[in-house]
This record gives structure tokens, sequence and C-alpha cells, in this order.
């Protein structure tokens, strides 16, 4: 199936159509060096996320350019030689003189590489500072060096910590992180920082504060910090992509830094059932991971349309509770159901849900797979080691 989303702009330029959700057809799937073809370098390209990035680049007809460092946190086993074909460069973007030599040619980078999740303990404070902050530092700093201007960003949607809320009284406010004691009676729902009242849960834009609430967050919002100074520095253009929670075939089995869905699907495939926490009625935006590889591919275009530096979030649309999701999974896998069991996390909040109206007035990227189609097929999809 191919999608056209017809003649779009980004902040009012117009640029070419995004076309999503190809069939990858047959022949090479190595990119061409045809002609004027984007060449893209892809950071983290043989992760769950970048392996699907490359795919849609390659579709596309783009050059790519795969380097993974092969990080214990994000693979188990070493990762592949080759994604779609392309081989893989183990470059750990630390190593100045090893990325330096990675970025002669390159026309846009997209740096996916990162350690994610919620950690374990502070031990790995300074492995995440080390991955996501210092790696994006030397990338940028070769890249301007390379006289590369290009970037696309892998954002995410904790940098807003909590998500939008309304207090029937006082407007929009912002809630302070839960308490523990609130956490441990069952009160999981953030009150008004005013009158206390129950707020009303709404859609996160991109202009909403930014307010991470784990070190995972605090080195996503440094990364955005670090691109946008680089952006006003080098006049170069950044696409900052605010992925949600991403799901779908690939994803590693459970981890302590897997996400939601991982451990869902870990546990159904060994016949245990999901265990919910809190309960279950946190809402959340599951977004598939080929739609973040179309919404990546609709970037790089982007990034070729102008200069300076925005953020997108990317997501379906349509949120789901966590309680909603296990039941999904555990029905499509032929599980055992959920448990809710009341646990709860320090670092967790409570309700984020986007809007993805910016992402498809600008980018012209529109989610296309449905939770339940998704789930359908994740239940049963190969998982990675
Ligand atoms: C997740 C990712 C984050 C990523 C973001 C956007 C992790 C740990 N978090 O954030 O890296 O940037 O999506 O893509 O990778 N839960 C259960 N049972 C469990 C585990 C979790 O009910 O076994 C609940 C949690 O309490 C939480 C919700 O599921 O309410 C989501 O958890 P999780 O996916 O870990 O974190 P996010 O904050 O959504």
């Amino acid at each position: 199936m191919t999608k056209s989303y017809g003649t779009v702009t980004w902040a009012g330029v117009p640029y070419e159509p995004l076309t999503a959700g190809r069939d990858p057809g047959p022949g090479p799937r190595f990119g061409s060096t045809v002609g004027a073809v984007t060449h893209v370098l892809v950071t983290g390209g043989a992760g769950f996320i970048g392996t699907h990035v490359v795919a849609a680049l390659l579709d596309a007809g783009r050059q790519v350019t795969v380097l993974d460092a092969g990080h214990p946190g994000a693979h188990r086993t070493p990762p592949p030689d080759t994604v779609a074909g392309a081989p893989v460069r183990r470059v750990d973007l630390r190593d100045r003189p090893a990325v330096a030599g990675t970025l002669a040619g390159i026309d846009v980078v997209v740096h996916q590489a990162a350690m994610v999740g919620l950690g374990v303990d502070l031990d790995d404070l300074p492995e995440y500072v080390g991955c996501n902050d210092l790696g994006t530092a030397v990338l940028l700093a070769e890249m301007a060096r390379a006289g590369v201007h290009r970037l696309v960003l892998a954002s995410s949607m904790v940098v807003y910590g909590e998500g939008a809320y309304t207090c029937p009284r006082h407007g929009p406010v912002r809630p302070a992180p839960r308490a523990v004691a609130d956490l441990a009676a069952g009160r999981y729902e953030p009150a008004c920082t005013v009158c206390g009242a129950a707020l009303a849960p709404g859609l996160v834009g991109e202009d909403a504060p930014l307010d991470p609430r784990s070190v995972y967050a605090a080195t996503k919002v440094a990364q955005e910090h670090l691109t946008s100074a680089w952006s006003r520095q080098t006049g170069g253009t950044v696409v900052a992509l605010r992925y949600h929670n991403v799901y779908g075939p690939g994803m590693p089995r459970d981890t302590p830094y897997s996400g939601v869905a991982a451990i869902f699907r870990s546990a159904l495939e060994a016949g245990r059932a999901p265990r919910v926490f809190e309960d279950g009625g946190q809402r959340r935006d599951f977004v598939h991971v080929r739609d973040v590889a179309a919404a990546n591919l609709a970037a790089v275009t982007a990034t070729g349309a102008r200069t300076g530096w925005r953020a997108y979030n990317i997501a379906s649309g349509r949120p789901a509770t966590i309680g909603e999701m296990a039941a999904e999974l555990a029905r499509a896998a032929g599980g055992p159901p959920p448990v809710v069991t009341g646990e709860f996390r320090l670092g967790d909040v409570r309700h984020v849900v986007a809007s993805p109206a910016r992402a498809e007035a600008e980018l012209g990227f529109r989610a296309a797979v449905g939770l339940a189609d998704g789930v359908a097929e994740f239940a049963h999809a190969p998982l990675r080691g």
C-alpha cells in the first residue's frame, strides 16, 4: 500500500510529499548512488526503531550508512552485521575520531542511538549522560566540522513529564510529581496544585513546558537543548521527533530498561499474565514502529526545506489506558488476562497523551496503523533477544 499525503508545507515552505506505509519492493535494499540521492547516516541503526528507519529510508530510495555501538543496554547479543542489506559500522558516538570517519558525503544524520528507559539505579547515571549527551555532543561537533547541517533527532515524550491537565476552577495546571503517600494510598490521579481538585487530562502540544522526571528524560531534554544551540550556531536544521510509546516487531525482550509493551509481550510469551501497575487507568499513546519510521522519512525530507529547530509529537492520536493495552494484547496472544497489581514506580507519570496535529500539518505525517491491528501483529511478532 502506498499512501500519499499530497503537497505539504513545513512552516510555510513546500517540500516533496511524503509516501508512507510502502511495501518493501523487490530488488536492491541498499539504496542507490545514482544522481542526487540523499545520503543519510543513521545512528543506532541496528536497534529496535533504527532498524525500521533504515528499511524505510532504503525503500524510499535514500542511500543509508548505518552506525551502531552494540551497547549492551540495547543489545543482549552483538548486533547484526547488516540491516536490510546495509552493513552496520560498529561506532560508539563518544569516540570522536571514529565518528569523524563516518561523515564524508553525508547529507542528513538521523540520530536514534540512545540508552532508553527508566534506569535501574543511580549507577546508570554516568552511562546515560555519556551515551545520550556526550555522544550527541561529539556527533554535533563532528557534523559541524564536516559541513553536515541537517539532523533528525529521536527525542521522546518523556521531556514533558506529566501530560496536559485542566482544573475546572483554575484552568491549565502543571501537576507536581505524585507523592509516595498518595500513590501508596491508591490516589494515582494528580491533583490541582492550587485547590486539590481532580484534573481533566488533555492533549500535550509541543509548546508545553519541559519537565523531565527521570535521568533518561533529563538526557533527552539535554539533547534537545544541545541540538537547538548547534542549530543556532551553525545555521543547521533540526527536526526533533518526540516519540510516544513505540511498539512493534523487533522490540527487545523485557529488560529493566524496556517499555511496557515489551514487558507485557514477554510475559505472555512465557505464559504469564501481564502485570498492570497502579489501577491500569494511566493513559499513553501507543504508536507503531512502522509509523515512527515513516515519520523519520518525512522528517529527513523536511530538513531539506528550511533551517531552524522544531519539535513534533510522533503519536497515533488515539490514546489507550495501560489496562486496555494489556487486555488487548492478552486477547490477541491468547494468553492469561492481565492482573492489576496496584504497584507503582516513582519515575512514572500518570497520563501523557499527545496532539499529533503539528506533525500532520507540517511534516505530512499521520499514523496509519491502528492499535487493534498493530497489537494483533505484535502479539505474535518476533522480539529481539
Ligand atoms: C516509555 C519508555 C520511554 C520512552 C517513552 C516514549 C521505558 C521504561 N519507558 O515511557 O523510554 O521514551 O515510552 O516512547 O522504556 N507499567 C505496567 N506494568 C509493567 C511496566 C510498566 O503497568 O510491567 C506501566 C507503568 O507504570 C506506566 C506505563 O506502564 O504507567 C508505561 O510504562 P513505560 O512504558 O515503562 O514508561 P513510559 O513512561 O510510558
